[in-house]
Formats: structure tokens, sequence, C-alpha cells
């Protein structure tokens, strides 16, 4: 099998492991447009525009993305569209096929616990209609798990609600506590007894880490390692010593290279991606989509990429 050319066809065979997918980053534009269709169908009054209209083809998408126009695509637009348990639902069901089709044998997705006033509907409700999606889709077809996401805006008392929730549905399938959301916001230093709880209840700890300049500091990051954090999403710009100390502490990281390459997290495009450092340095790595339905690149198009830009044959993927 060695030297031959890793392509799309037998990236997509291989079966694969994603780890950093966001639910609600995950949906497609092709889903988003049905659920928007039957909204409008059974006469919703729905201000919103067509997903197909507001979520461009990535070619354009790419252009206007920061930073600014990225996260208020969550709040302001697809939360509002799949705003009832029932487009959740149909939405968890969707992401689930498609990252199976895709390849994908085992999966952990991770979502932010919301709740809804208008159509109403707990965080509870929320975590408890996806577990029961994951169910439904049979761990014997693709193993799925759970990660439940702490926004970097929360307050203590909401983090450590989510954690709480995560706690009660491990015998669920809730393995672990994320943290994301906009890395130009919050303060992740009020967290502590949250990551303290999380991880003495047995719960897995993953955390978006040096994604942009902003949540970088050493202050930051020395903060965000003293959590203990089992995996790292991201790991941009991150200055030596720290990069000394999360290779010998051999944490696991969550790689993303379309999303960081289109959205203009790293310079020198996938050739020059960071991938490139740590792949050699003892940490194990995991190649992840993190938002496929806005990247629109898929796990084996993520393989495809490594492959293609750092020189790995089908062997080498293969181990
Ligand atoms: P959800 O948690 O399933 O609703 O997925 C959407 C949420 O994931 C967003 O509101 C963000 O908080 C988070 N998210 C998605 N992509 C990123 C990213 O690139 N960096 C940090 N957080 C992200
Ligand atoms: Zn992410």
């Amino acid at each position: 099998m060695s030297h031959l050319v890793a392509d799309a066809a037998f990236t997509k065979l291989l079966p694969k492991i994603e780890l950093h997918a966001h639910l609600t980053g995950s949906i497609s534009v092709s889903t988003l447009h049905d659920i928007w269709q039957e909204r409008k169908k059974k006469g919703d009054d729905l201000s919103l525009e067509d997903p197909v209209l507001a979520l461009p083809p990535e070619k354009v998408y790419y252009n206007v993305f920061t930073s600014a126009n990225f996260f208020p695509l969550f709040d302001g637009y697809i939360y509002e569209l799949c705003s009832s348990i029932d487009a959740i639902r149909f939405a968890t069901q969707q992401v689930l096929r498609d990252f199976e089709q895709d390849g994908v044998r085992y999966l952990e997705l991770r979502t932010t616990p919301r709740e809804n006033v208008t159509n109403p509907f707990s965080k509870e409700d929320y975590v408890s209609t996806i577990l029961d999606c994951i169910r439904e889709f049979g761990r014997e077809r693709m193993s799925t798990y759970l990660i439940l996401s702490i926004d970097r805006r929360n307050s203590v008392a909401q983090a450590m609600e989510t954690v709480e929730l995560a706690i009660k549905y491990k015998d669920r399938g809730v393995v672990g506590v994320d943290l994301c959301g906009n890395p130009t916001k919050g303060n992740v230093g009020i967290f502590r007894p949250v990551f303290e709880k999380a991880q003495s209840s047995g719960l897995k700890i993953t955390l978006h880490f040096a994604e942009v300049p902003e949540s970088s500091t050493t202050q930051e990051l020395q903060t965000l390692l003293s959590y203990q954090p089992d995996r790292l999403g991201h790991v941009i710009n991150v200055p030596d010593d720290i990069k000394e100390d999360i290779a010998r502490r051999g944490i696991g990281l969550e790689l993303c290279l379309s999303c960081n390459v289109h959205a203009k997290l790293t310079p020198g495009g996938f050739a020059g991606h960071h991938f490139g450092y740590w792949k050699d340095k003892g940490c194990p790595i995991s190649l992840c989509t993190d938002d496929v339905g806005i990247f629109r690149s898929s796990v084996s198009n993520e393989y495809r990429l490594a492959a293609e830009h750092f020189n790995f044959d089908r062997g080498d993927l293969a181990v």
C-alpha cells in the first residue's frame, strides 16, 4: 500500500475519527435550507433569509470572514432558524448522517446547551434531544459521544450548569466539557472551579487554545494549561516555552487545517500550517473539521489536504 497517493477516494474510504466538530457549525447549508423551507411551508412568520443566500458559496464566504462576523452567524442566525426541538432533532440526525457518509466511525460531537423561551425548551431538553438522536442513530453504525461546551462569555453559574448537565448525562454518552466561543471575549480565569468540578467528576477536558493573538497571552495560556486539559483545539499562536510544555505533557491536539487557513488564523496557507510543526513532536494529533457546514471541508478532505501538503501516502494515513 505504501507510496500510493492518498486521493479523495482513498481518504473517504478510510475509517476516520472526528474529535472537534461543533454541532451547529456542522449543519450543512442544504439541511438549513430544508429547515427554512419547512418553516415557510408551515406559515411561520420568518424574517430570516434563505440559508442558501445567507451562507454564500465558500469562496465568497472566506473572503468576508472575520471573527466579528463569524460568531454572530450562530447567535444571530442559525440559532434563530433552529429554534425548536423538532428542528434541532432534524439537524442532528442530518449531521450524524453526513459524518457517517464521509467515513467517520468514531465521533465526539460538541455543543453548547441552549434554551428557548418562545418555543419553550430548556438546556436539559436540548442536551437530552441530542443524546436521543445519537442513541437512535445507533452506536454500532458510528460510535458517537457528546462534549458539552462552555461559551467564553458564560458566567461561572452558567458554566457550572453546563458541567452539572454533563455529569447528569455521563451515562448517556457525555464524555467531556469544552471551552469555546469568540476568542476575543471573556476572561477564562473565572472558570477554575468549573473545570475542577468537571475533572473531579471524571469528565475529560478540551479547550480552544491560542486561536487568535488576543487569546494567546502567556497569562491566558498558562491559566488554561493549569486546568489540566486532556486535549487542546487549534494551538496556533503558542510561544516556544508553552509549546515545549504541551509536548512534554503529550496533550492531544485537535488541528483544523481548512478552518484555520480559510479563516486566515494562520499565515502561509496549508503548507505553512502548524500541523507541520506538531506532526513529529510526540503529541497525539487528530485532524478535525471544526465547522464543516461553514468551511465545507469534510474530514476525508482534511486527510487528503494533510497528505497533499505534508507528503503522506496511503500507508502513512492508514496506520
Ligand atoms: P454549538 O455549540 O453546537 O451551538 O456550535 C456553535 C458554537 O460553537 C458557536 O456559538 C461558538 O461558540 C462555537 N464555535 C464554533 N466554531 C468555533 C471556533 O472556530 N472557535 C471557537 N468557538 C467556535
Ligand atoms: Zn472549535
